[in-house]
Formats: structure tokens, C-alpha cells, sequence
């Protein structure tokens, strides 16, 4: 019998904010949930008195935050009758619809730019038995072939151009102000396609309704891939985080709003500084995670070093996806390569004491 108190995913949860019914069957895989995490010790290193919290949003059942949207829009898929779903993605999301669409047992078709996703991300697209087409393009190529493919396919867009996406992925927000008991007052994501930034301020605009409260929002994108920095579209995107990689977000006009209503700020970071900044949570805090979320971090840590973010303030950054997404990325920026010696007490002893 199961136990009352069974965690049975966020739709079970939250369903009362949610498009469903009792009757609605529910394609979940326990999603949702997730730790927030307080730094202990990247403020000490940064010398200011800040409350930085992590959303580790890698802990979903298939790495990344992806799995909050999906569970919702597959949900409602199935329930319309679709028997096929499609998306265009950087990874993630053709590993979550790939997932869900497994549990559901319906089909999935995934559109990916050719050598250009992580390679755990393509294993679980792989694995999950989605068709996968690679486009020798980029995301933004394959986003616009989906929707017209849709147009002549019966196929269901699970891409956060689904409502049900951004309606699935506010629950983060609702997660947020439940564990620390109020919202935070500075909220930051890494934006690509803003889907996530979307539903993140739809969740705490519906929370706040009666007080009023709301975090700023703050989006960090890769100077390589920044349009909300140029203010317009760009057409070739490039950066070593990948899921990011975005040159016409779908989202553009709900981005906007969410910067202008909660008076918040997007800014761009280098390569270089994603990179740093997904070491230094790696090595200061135990937590890994793939290089556009760091950009959360990243960004977040220069904007309290500069004051723009006020000391005594409450910080949360979403870190979207896991760090074993992308392992050869993780490998590339580590200098030490481990050397192989005899497998004798002498030798490991020996290899000990020159590190002490
Ligand atoms: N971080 C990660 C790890 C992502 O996979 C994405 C988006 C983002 C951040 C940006 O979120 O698009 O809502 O602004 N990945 C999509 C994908 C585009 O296809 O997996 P966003």
C-alpha cells in the first residue's frame, strides 16, 4: 500500500494551480521537489553579507529543469489524444520529452543541431528510444522547422511555446517561496530560449497577487549567445554552453516583461567567466552543474561584488542541469590529468604524502 505521504510528483502537488482534473491521467516520473541550497562558503570568499540559495534543478529525474515543464505538457498531450510529440532542443528538452514520452508510451521526435549538445544529454534522448534528427543547423533553425512540421504532422510541440510548459515550470517558483518561507529578493537564471524566466515570474506574479511581494529578475546569457543584450535577434549563437547556444528566443516579448514588471536586469558573461564560475561552485560547494547554469552563479557573484545586488540581500539562483550532462566540458577545463602508478602500498602512500 502506498505510504500517504508519497512524493507523487509536482503535478499531484500542486494540481490545485494546475490544468487538471481527477480524472487527468498523470505522466510523471516523481519530478519536482527539488533541494535549495544555501552557499556556505562562495559568500565568505566574496566578503559579503548575502543569502545566495541554489535551485538545483539537476536533481530532476532527467538532469535538468525540463522535467517540471514536461511532466505537465505530456500530461496534456495524452489527455488530448496526441500519440506523438516533437521538439526542437539544445539537449535537455529532447532528453525530458524523450523520457516522458517513453512513460507515456507514445512517440517522440527530437530535432538537435549536429555536434552541438552534450553528450549525456544525447545518451538519455538515445536511450529513452526517441527518434532523434539531427539538423545541420542550430536550435533556432530547428525550432522554426518544428513549428511548420507541426503544421502538416500530428505531432504536439512540447517546446515552452506549449502553455502547459510554462505552467508545469512555474512550480519552481511556488517551491521557492515554500522553503524559505517568503520569495527571495533577487531571482537569477541563465535565459536561452526564456521559457524558464517565463514561468519562474508567472509563478510568483500568481503568488504575489494578494502581497504585492516579487523577486527582481535578473537573466545572465553567454556574450556569444545574447540577444536580450543586443535588444533584437541574433542569427549565429555560439558559446561552450551549449543549452544556451539561442539566437531567437520564443519567449522575447514574456522575458521583457518579467525584466520591466520586476524591475530586474539581463546581463551577459563570458565564456570564460561560465566556465569559472562552475568550477568555483564545483570546488567551494560540492555542487555540480552544467555551464549555462552556472551562469546563474556566475552572473549573481559579480552583481554583489559591483552592489547592484545589496548586501542583506536574499539570493536564488537556478542552477537548470546537472554537471554529468556534459562531461567532456567538465573534463577539458580540469588541468590535472590523473597519472597511473603501482598498485602497491609504497606507491599510493608515496602519492598521499606529496599532496599533504
Ligand atoms: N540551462 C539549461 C541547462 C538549459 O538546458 C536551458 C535551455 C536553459 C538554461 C535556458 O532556459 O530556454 O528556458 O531560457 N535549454 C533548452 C533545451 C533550450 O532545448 O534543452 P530557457
Amino acid at each position: 500500500m502506498a505510504s500517504a505521504n508519497r512524493y507523487l510528483g509536482l503535478i499531484d502537488k500542486y494540481r490545485a494551480v494546475l490544468p487538471v482534473s481527477d480524472s487527468t491521467r498523470l505522466i510523471s516520473i516523481g519530478e519536482g521537489n527539488t533541494p535549495l541550497i544555501k552557499l556556505e562558503n562562495i559568500p565568505a570568499l566574496i566578503g559579503k553579507n548575502v543569502d545566495i540559495y541554489v535551485k538545483y534543478e539537476g536533481l530532476n529525474p532527467t538532469g535538468s529543469f525540463k522535467d517540471r515543464g514536461m511532466t505537465m505538457a505530456v500530461t496534456k498531450a495524452v489527455e488530448e489524444g496526441s500519440k506523438a510529440i516533437i521538439c526542437a532542443s539544445t539537449g535537455n528538452t529532447s532528453a525530458s520529452a524523450a523520457a516522458y514520452a517513453a512513460r507515456a508510451g507514445i512517440k517522440a521526435f527530437v530535432l538537435i543541431p549536429e555536434g552541438k549538445i552534450a553528450l549525456g544529454k544525447l545518451a538519455q534522448a538515445m536511450m529513452h528510444g526517441a527518434e532523434i534528427i539531427q539538423i545541420k543547423g542550430n536550435f533556432d533553425h530547428g525550432m522554426q522547422l518544428v513549428k511548420e512540421v507541426a503544421e502538416h504532422a500530428p505531432v504536439t510541440i512540447v517546446n515552452s511555446i506549449n502553455p502547459y510548459r510554462i505552467q508545469g515550470q512555474k512550480t519552481a517558483a511556488y517551491e521557492i517561496a515554500e522553503a524559505l518561507g517568503k520569495v527571495p529578493d533577487y531571482h537569477c537564471l541563465p535565459v536561452g530560449n526564456a521559457g524558464n524566466i517565463t514561468a519562474h515570474w508567472l509563478g510568483y506574479t500568481e503568488m504575489g497577487k494578494t502581497s504585492g511581494e516579487h523577486p527582481t529578475m535578473v537573466g545572465y546569457q553567454a556574450a556569444g549567445a545574447a540577444p536580450f543584450l543586443k535588444g533584437e535577434m541574433i542569427d549565429d549563437p555560439e558559446t561552450v554552453a551549449t543549452a544556451i547556444r539561442i539566437g531567437r528566443p520564443q519567449s522575447w516579448d514574456q522575458a521583457w516583461g518579467a525584466q520591466k514588471e520586476s524591475g530586474g536586469w539581463f546581463d551577459l558573461l563570458s565564456d570564460e567567466e561560465i566556465l569559472a564560475a562552475q568550477k568555483l561552485l564545483s570546488e567551494q560547494e560540492g555542487i555540480f552543474c552544467e555551464p549555462a547554469s552556472a551562469a546563474s552563479v556566475g552572473g549573481a557573484i559579480r552583481d554583489i561584488k559591483n552592489g547592484k545586488i545589496p548586501e542583506g540581500s536574499t539570493i536564488v539562483c537556478t542552477l537548470t542541469g546537472h554537471g554529468l550532462k556534459d562531461p567532456d566540458t567538465a573534463i577539458s577545463q580540469c588541468a590535472v590529468n590523473p597519472k597511473a602508478i603501482d598498485a602497491s602500498l609504497d606507491a599510493v602512500k608515496a602519492a598521499i604524502l606529496d599532496k599533504l
